[in-house]
C-alpha cells in the first residue's frame, strides 16, 4: 500500500490566448456569458484557445518528480441560465508536456474530479491551477470574480475543513502526470440561500449541476481536450455519493426538467467510469444500516445511543436488505441482515487487514499484532470476529438516527430542505419521531421524488439504467463510521450482480476520506479506458 502524499509546485508560464475574445468557427465567444434565454448553443461553446500555460512539478506515489506543462482554462460556466455561476462552473487542465516529452491530450481519458464535501457548495470560480476545487465553508457568500493567472492558488484553498471533499485532490495531480485531462466542476450545495431566503442548492441541485457539467463537456467534443466518451467521475464522501449517482443515473430522463431549466447543453450526461471514496449515499436507508453496523458502539463521549431507537432502525434495515435480494461477491450467496457481518469480515475486512499486515516489516507486524490481539495471523492471513472488529474501531461518529435526526440537526436534513425551509425530515421514522414540533409527522409530498433523484440505488434497483457506468472503483476506510460499511458493499454487490466491473477495497484502520492507493486508481483508469497501454499508464 502506498501512503506517499502527492506534492506539486506551480509556475505560471504565460497566457496561451486572451481569455474571452477568441473565436472558434466564426462565433465570437465568451465562456462566461449567460443569458435569460434558454438557447444554450452559443454561450456553451468551449473556447479552445482561452487557456493559460502552466507548469508544475508533481511527485508521484513512488516519490518520483515529474515536470508537467499543461493548458489551464479558468472557471467556465457550464449552463446557459445559471442560478449561481460561482458554483455552476468548471475548470479544465490538459497536459501538453511531461518530463520534456510532448504529449497530446486529445484522446486522453478525462478525470472529472468533484471536490464536494458534506453536500456543501463547491466552487472553482477562484481556481488558478489544477486541484483548485473545494467545498465552501459557509453558504451563499459569493467569492470574488475569477482572478488573473499571475498567481497560483494552493490546492483546495477554499476547502471546507469540516468535510473531506478535497481528500482525493491527489488524484487530480497524478492524473495530470499520467497524461490525462482533469476537469473539476463546482456545484451548488445545501447551504446556499438567496435574498428571498430560499435554499437553492438543496436536493437535487448538486447532481443536476454535475450532469450539466458532463453535458457541457460532451457537447464540446472535439473542442475540449480529452476523450469525452471516457469520462471518469471521482469524488469523496458526499462527493463520492454524487460520483456514484452520476455513474448510476447516466442519461436518466428524470433530471430532464431540471437540466432544461438551467439551459444545460443538449448532450448525453452518461459517464464511462466511477471512482467513489466513502460514498455517503442511500440516505433514506442509511439510518437503519448505521444501527445494524454501529448500533452497539458508544459515542466518543462514552454515551450509549438510545437502544430502543437503534433497534427500531436495525429492524428496518433487515427488511430493506431482504427486499434488495442481493448476492454477495465471490459466490457468497444472498446477503441478509443476519449474515452481513460474516460477509463484511470475509469479503472485505480480513483481506484488508491481511494486505495491511503483509506490507509491514516483520517487526512492525509483530508490534501491531501484540497490540491487537483480536487478530490471528496465520499462513500470511489475518482472521478475526466481527464483534472484536467493532470494539477495535471504537467510538461511533454519529448519534441515532445518524442521518434523519429527530431534531433536524443533521446535514442531510438541510440537503432535503426546500424553498425557505432550511431542514426537513426525509424518512417516515424521522418525521414520526420529530422533536421540533412538526405538526404533520409525515415527510413532505415532494421528498420521495427527491430521494430517488439523489440515490444511485434507485437507478440500479428500482430502475435498472442501461446507460450507467460499467466500471466502478469504490474505497472505504475500515474505521470510517460516517456511514455504515453496508452502504458501499450494497452498491458494489448490486453493480456486480448487474454484471459490472467492480473494484472495491476497504483500507485497513483508515478513517473518513482516506485514499491510500491513488496511484492504483490512476493505473485502473488507464486499464478500463485502454489508454496509453504500457506507457502513460505506468506513470503513476
Ligand atoms: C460527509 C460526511 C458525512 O458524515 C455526511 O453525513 C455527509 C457528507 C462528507 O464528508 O462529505
Amino acid at each position: 500500500m502506498k501512503h506517499r502524499a502527492v506534492k506539486r509546485r506551480t509556475v505560471v508560464m504565460g497566457i496561451g490566448a486572451t481569455a474571452g475574445v477568441a473565436a472558434v468557427g466564426g462565433i465570437a465567444l465568451s465562456a462566461q456569458a449567460s443569458s435569460k434565454s434558454s438557447s444554450s448553443s452559443d454561450s456553451l461553446k468551449f473556447d479552445a484557445d482561452a487557456y493559460a500555460k502552466l507548469t508544475t512539478t508533481i511527485t508521484d506515489t513512488e516519490g518520483t518528480e515529474h515536470n508537467v506543462t499543461y493548458h489551464f482554462w479558468k472557471a467556465i460556466t457550464y449552463v446557459a441560465n445559471p442560478v449561481d455561476a460561482t458554483y455552476q462552473s468548471l475548470i479544465v487542465s490538459a497536459p501538453v508536456e511531461i518530463d520534456g516529452t510532448a504529449v497530446d491530450p486529445a484522446n486522453a481519458p478525462i478525470l472529472l474530479a468533484n471536490s464536494i464535501g458534506g453536500y456543501m457548495p463547491s466552487s472553482v470560480a477562484d481556481a488558478t491551477a489544477v486541484g483548485g476545487g473545494g467545498s465552501a465553508m459557509g453558504g451563499g457568500a459569493a467569492p470574488s470574480a475569477a482572478p488573473s493567472s499571475s498567481t497560483s492558488a494552493a490546492p483546495n484553498a477554499n476547502a471546507n475543513t469540516n468535510t473531506t471533499g478535497g481528500a482525493t485532490a491527489g488524484n487530480q495531480l497524478l492524473a495530470l502526470a499520467a497524461g490525462y485531462v482533469v476537469i473539476e466542476p463546482g456545484a451548488r450545495g445545501r447551504t446556499l440561500k438567496n435574498s428571498d431566503g430560499e435554499y437553492y442548492g438543496t436536493a437535487p441541485a448538486a447532481i443536476v449541476d454535475l450532469k450539466a457539467a458532463v453535458r457541457y463537456i460532451k457537447a464540446n467534443q472535439g473542442l475540449i481536450p480529452g476523450d469525452t466518451e471516457r469520462i471518469v467521475s471521482a469524488g469523496t464522501s458526499a462527493g463520492g455519493a454524487l460520483s456514484s449517482l452520476l455513474g448510476a443515473s447516466g442519461d436518466s430522463p428524470v433530471y430532464d426538467k431540471y437540466l432544461e431549466e438551467l439551459g444545460a447543453a443538449d448532450a448525453s450526461d452518461a459517464v464511462f467510469a466511477v471512482g467513489a471514496w466513502c460514498p455517503i449515499t442511500d440516505l433514506e436507508h442509511a439510518d437503519g444500516a448505521y444501527e445494524w453496523n454501529w448500533g452497539t458502539n458508544d459515542l466518543a463521549t462514552g454515551k450509549q445511543v438510545d437502544q430502543s431507537v437503534s433497534k427500531d432502525l436495525k429492524a428496518q434495515f433487515a427488511e430493506y436488505q431482504a427486499g434488495l435480494k442481493l448476492r454477495g461477491l465471490a459466490g457468497f450467496g444472498p446477503l441478509t441482515a443476519r449474515n452481513y457481518d460474516d460477509y463484511l469480515v470475509e469479503q472485505y475486512l480480513q483481506p484488508s487487514a491481511t494486505r495491511y499486515l503483509a506490507a509491514l516489516s516483520d517487526s512492525d507486524r509483530e508490534t501491531y499484532l501484540a497490540k491487537n490481539t483480536f487478530i490471528t495471523w496465520s499462513g500470511g492471513r489475518a482472521a478475526f470476529a466481527w464483534d472484536d472488529f467493532l470494539t477495535h474501531v471504537g467510538a461511533r461518529k454519529k448519534d441515532t438516527p445518524a442521518f434523519d435526526a429527530f431534531d433536524l440537526s443533521a446535514g442531510e436534513n438541510n440537503e432535503f430542505g426546500a424553498g425557505t425551509t432550511e431542514t426537513r425530515h426525509f424518512t417516515a421514522y424521522g418525521a414520526k419521531n420529530d422533536s421540533t414540533g412538526l405538526s404533520t409527522k409525515r415527510v413532505a409530498a415532494d421528498v420521495p421524488e427527491k430521494l430517488n433523484l439523489m440515490n444511485p440505488m434507485y437507478h440500479l434497483v428500482e430502475k435498472v439504467n442501461d446507460r450507467r457506468s460499467k466500471h466502478w472503483w469504490i474505497r472505504l476506510g475500515t474505521s470510517d463510521s460516517d456511514t455504515s460499511h453496508v452502504i458501499s458493499a450494497n452498491l458494489a454487490a448490486r453493480l456486480d450482480n448487474l454484471g459490472d466491473d467492480v473494484n472495491h477495497l476497504y483500507y485497513w484502520d483508515e478513517g473518513h476520506g482516506a485514499n491510500t492507493d491513488p496511484g492504483d486508481f490512476i493505473t485502473w483508469i488507464g486499464t478500463v479506458t485502454s489508454y496509453g497501454k504500457g506507457k502513460k499508464g505506468k506513470r503513476n
